[in-house]
């Protein structure tokens, strides 16, 4: 996947737009790389000068597939400018990614209210306020009418080209110019949905929740599935079929984590969602049903036994470890007396024994437990079980190899 695939990677904006991002994380740095690779000007602000100083010198501290090239392209060309401080001519635009963190389970927007509050001074009666940042509902409202809500859809890994290739551009304004206005920004890149800023916002909670809700209804199904000696790939499959329902997300796996399912999901369940406080509690639980796998596998408990680990980010392709189902079923089976050696192509962590390599990890290992496969073949693995957390492979595959295999959900 490359971020200039498609018909519109390549394109440039018709006007050149004076936009501020506020925040250069990494919704805030996409959006500006991306925004300059438009052909606006940008000018991005964060508050952390260290990371302002690495992304000047063409640095980018996170992985997003793409994203150096585009923040070279615009700190080269001139049309990204990244400080510690606010440009002097007043932005026509201000778009605000600054963290919403998850504060006992409700979402905080007191850094991103500061943050737009320290705006005043350098904006005009005619800028307009884009709140990307996931923000509680009614946020954008209590800003006034020239704030318009723009979160943000993109998946971790993948922003500049999620960015460029949107499945929906969601614009909630009350004042219509000022939703026109930010609509204009993204002309050519995607279908524009217009609403009003609070069901944006609620929008926004509910498309995160409902993946949890799915992801989650397969794991617990996966588990009815095994009590009644029937197997859930089977049932997923005809699930699927469904045209109601669907395929996607309907495969059992550890449980889901990350920056944004479990604090979106978190709010909506704060503001009355119980149905979504449900899949929480399931995917909660969800790590130790993997444990017990593991266990399984090592003949009845972990302690003293050697497990390597592939994959410890919160899903593949990432390199971020919060709320990680891989680390909570790492972190359960140390304390369980296990020794856990793990790879990971992108991700790593300064209190685990680091491999250099996925065969390197499995070297000595009772159990090889999978998060993230690898581009490794069967038959050269060495280790005698392996626990598919995430089905990667064909059952039989691992079986043709002399390996005893335990997995989710399946017979
Ligand atoms: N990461 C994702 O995949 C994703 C996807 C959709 C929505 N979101 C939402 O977007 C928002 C930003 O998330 P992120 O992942 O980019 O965060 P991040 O932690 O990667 O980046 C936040 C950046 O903001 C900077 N910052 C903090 N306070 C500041 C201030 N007062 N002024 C200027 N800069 C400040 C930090 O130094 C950091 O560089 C959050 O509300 C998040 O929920 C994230």
């Amino acid at each position: 996947m490359s971020i200039g695939e498609g018909p519109i990677g390549d394109s440039f904006s018709a006007v050149s737009r004076r936009i501020t991002v506020i925040g250069l994380g990494h919704v805030g740095l996409t959006t500006a790389a991306c925004f300059a690779h438009l052909g606006h000007e940008v000018w991005g602000v964060d508050s952390s000068s260290s990371h302002v100083d690495r992304v000047s010198g063409g640095h980018v501290d996170f992985f997003e597939e793409g994203l150096p090239k585009l923040v070279a392209e615009g700190l080269a060309n001139g049309r990204l400018h990244v400080s510690t401080q606010h440009g002097r001519a007043a932005p026509e635009f201000v778009f605000v990614c600054t963290p919403t963190p998850s504060i006992d389970g409700r979402l905080d927007a007191t850094i991103t209210a500061d943050a737009i509050s320290h705006l005043r001074p350098f904006i005009d009666e005619a800028t307009i306020i884009v709140v990307k940042s996931t923000v509680p509902v009614g946020f954008t409202v209590a800003l006034g009418p020239r704030a318009v809500s723009n979160p943000e859809y993109l998946r971790a890994g993948t922003g500049p080209y999620d960015f460029l290739h949107p499945e929906r551009i969601v614009i909630g304004a009350t004042d219509a110019d000022a939703g026109d206005a930010v609509a204009g920004l993204y002309d050519g890149l995607g279908p524009v949905v217009r609403t009003d800023p609070s069901s944006s916002e609620l929008a926004k909670l509910a498309a995160n929740s409902f993946l949890a809700i799915k992801v989650s209804f397969i794991n617990e199904l996966t588990q009815v599935a095994e009590a009644h000696e029937a197997d859930t790939f089977e049932v997923a499959r005809i699930l699927g079929m469904d045209r109601r329902i669907g395929p996607a997300f309907l495969t059992p796996g550890p449980g889901w984590g990350g920056p944004c399912l479990p604090k979106d999901s978190g709010e909506l369940a704060a503001i009355g969602m119980s149905l979504v406080g449900a899949a929480r509690e399931v995917n909660h639980a969800q790590p130790q049903r993997v444990v017990a796998k593991v266990a399984e596998a090592c003949g009845g408990s972990v302690a003293g036994r050697k497990i390597a680990v592939w994959g410890i980010a919160f899903k593949p392709g990432s390199e971020d470890l919060l709320e990680s189902p891989a680390m909570r079923v790492v972190r359960v089976l140390r304390a369980a007396g296990a020794q856990v050696c793990a790879y990971d192509r992108l991700a790593t962590h300064p209190d685990l024994d680091m491999a250099a390599s996925p065969l390197a990890a499995c070297h000595g290992a009772d159990v090889l437990l999978v998060f993230d496969d690898q581009p490794v073949e069967t038959e050269h693995i060495p280790v005698r079980a392996v626990v598919d957390a995430v089905n990667s492979r064909p059952v039989d595959e691992w079986r043709r190899a002399g390996l005893r295999v335990f997995g989710l959900g399946r017979r």
